[in-house]
């Protein structure tokens, strides 16, 4: 039965929903070219480990706190400790997590809104509407504002109608459309000429690349980042399933979609990058690293669309739609976390929770928006380059430091009865007291350094 703060009606609509989260703009847009300037498939061997060694413990201390105390991320931080002192710091590092997600979803919103705005304009320039197509795809401070504003009302809609009829229903909708286009996008492009260059690049493993300690680092972040790590997503639909579920289990579901999203990726945008420098187009930056990022999906990827006719159409307004579905489904994840909040410690209902912070959000994104030049890259270093590895640090050393040992059995209990036999219970109490504290915390003093 769901519970009346909600409840995901079924492990496939968690896992959906969680790996919604996870597999984001990031995963397309970095990850491919990330690994094919860094060692290829021995790059994705790397990530792989790192994924699974470090970025999953932190997962699953997000999932198993959210399970146990079912409450959004400042109760439930501030619920763990037995000191008061230290409970106000679990209040504290829970505030710190819904800043951060509103924060990261506010720059994402904007990005997001231009991908909507590309998916758009292709089909609009093909019945003849030029001016509105040109329009929809040219930076300007109007049609910015506008775009956030379109995609920031979609976030809205879902999240109002809560965790099964809106994020659980509309997670189990996109999902599947998003891995269908993305391998039907991967196939067409896998048949045209150049492609089999770019997989190779993309496959040929470099070990001697992938042993730099800067790149391991920098691999460690984009896990964490991948994974929605930090800023009390996973915690909050952690928070919604149910006591039956296998917590462990569901965990490495969702990572192993994560992880197996952007690697299928990597066979999309390699082979239609070398598509696109055998037709002309500039791959390369002056440095002779791959094109990535914004330039890849704005740029690169545009001007290889334009030279294929008519298929072209399809596949870029294809592509922009697989962007924004991966965009929506993450910044859903957002949403809720301050939305879970309102409701549960402010007695708010859903909708004008999700009213108040969804307009705040748009709101401070507009003032982005405004000031780009000043405030876009600041807002995403401050969001995802110090406050996400140091909130995963908090919630690591809570899960821990903080949280008793024969309580946290419990919890695992729920449904195992065997739970203290696994390697889980083995491994993971470590892994999260010493390790991943350790580990987040070189990453941290490196990335200010
Ligand atoms: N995991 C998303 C991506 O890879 O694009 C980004 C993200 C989503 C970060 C949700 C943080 C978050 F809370």
């Amino acid at each position: 039965m769901a519970s009346p703060r909600g409840e995901f009606r079924s492990r496939m609509g968690f896992i959906l929903a969680a790996a919604g989260s996870a597999v984001g703009l990031g995963n397309i847009w970095g990850f491919p070219t990330q690994a094919a300037s860094n060692g290829g498939a021995a790059f994705l061997l790397t990530y792989l480990l790192l994924a699974f060694v470090l970025a999953y413990p932190a997962l699953m201390a997000e999932l198993l706190i959210g399970r146990h105390t079912h409450r959004n991320m400042v109760m439930a931080l501030g619920s763990l400790p037995q000191s008061r002192t230290l409970a106000a710091l679990g209040r504290l590092t829970g505030m710190g997590g819904l800043l951060t997600a509103s924060m990261i979803l506010s720059f994402y919103a904007i990005v997001a809104g231009w991908m909507l705005g590309f998916a758009a304009s292709y089909p609009l320039d093909a019945v003849g509407l030029t001016a509105a197509s040109e329009w929809l795809v040219t930076f300007t401070v109007p049609r910015n504002l506008s775009l956030m504003l379109i995609f920031m009302a979609l976030t809205m809609a879902v999240v109002l109608g809560g965790v099964e009829d809106g994020i659980e229903r509309w997670s189990r909708r996109l999902m599947p459309l998003l891995i269908a286009t993305l391998i039907a996008l991967a196939l067409y492009v896998l048949t045209l000429e150049g492609a089999l260059t770019g997989l190779s690049i993309y496959l040929l493993p470099d070990f001697g690349k992938v042993l730099s300690s800067d790149l391991l680092i920098d691999a460690l972040g984009s896990a964490f980042f991948s994974l929605s790590l930090g800023v009390g997503t996973m915690l909050i639909y952690g928070s919604y399933l149910s006591d039956t579920e296998n917590v462990p289990r569901v965990g490495a579901q969702v990572a192993l979609l994560d992880v197996g999203i952007a690697v299928l990726a990597g066979f999309l945008i390699l082979p239609a990058m070398y598509v696109a420098d055998a037709r002309g187009v500039a791959i390369f930056n002056e440095a002779g690293g791959l094109l990535s990022e914004d330039t890849l999906i704005f740029t690169v990827l545009p001007a290889l669309f334009e030279t294929i006719d008519t298929a072209g159409i399809f596949l870029a307004t294809a592509f922009f739609i697989l962007m924004s579905i991966a965009a929506l489904t993450s910044s859903i994840s957002m949403l809720e976390v301050p939305v879970a909040y309102l409701i549960e410690r402010h007695h708010l209902p859903r909708g004008k929770a999700t009213l108040l912070a969804g307009g705040f959000i748009a709101g401070f994104s507009a003032l982005v928006v405004l000031n780009f030049g000043t405030l876009f890259g600041a807002v995403i270093t401050i969001s995802t380059r110090y406050s996400q590895p140091l909130l995963g640090l908090l919630i690591c050393i809570f899960a821990g430091w903080l949280w008793q040992r024969d309580a946290l059995l419990q919890e695992l209990r729920k449904n195992d009865a065997d739970a203290e036999n696994r390697l889980f219970w083995r491994i993971w109490p470590v892994y999260v007291k010493w390790l991943c504290p350790v580990i987040i915390g070189i990453i941290l003093v490196q990335s200010v350094i």
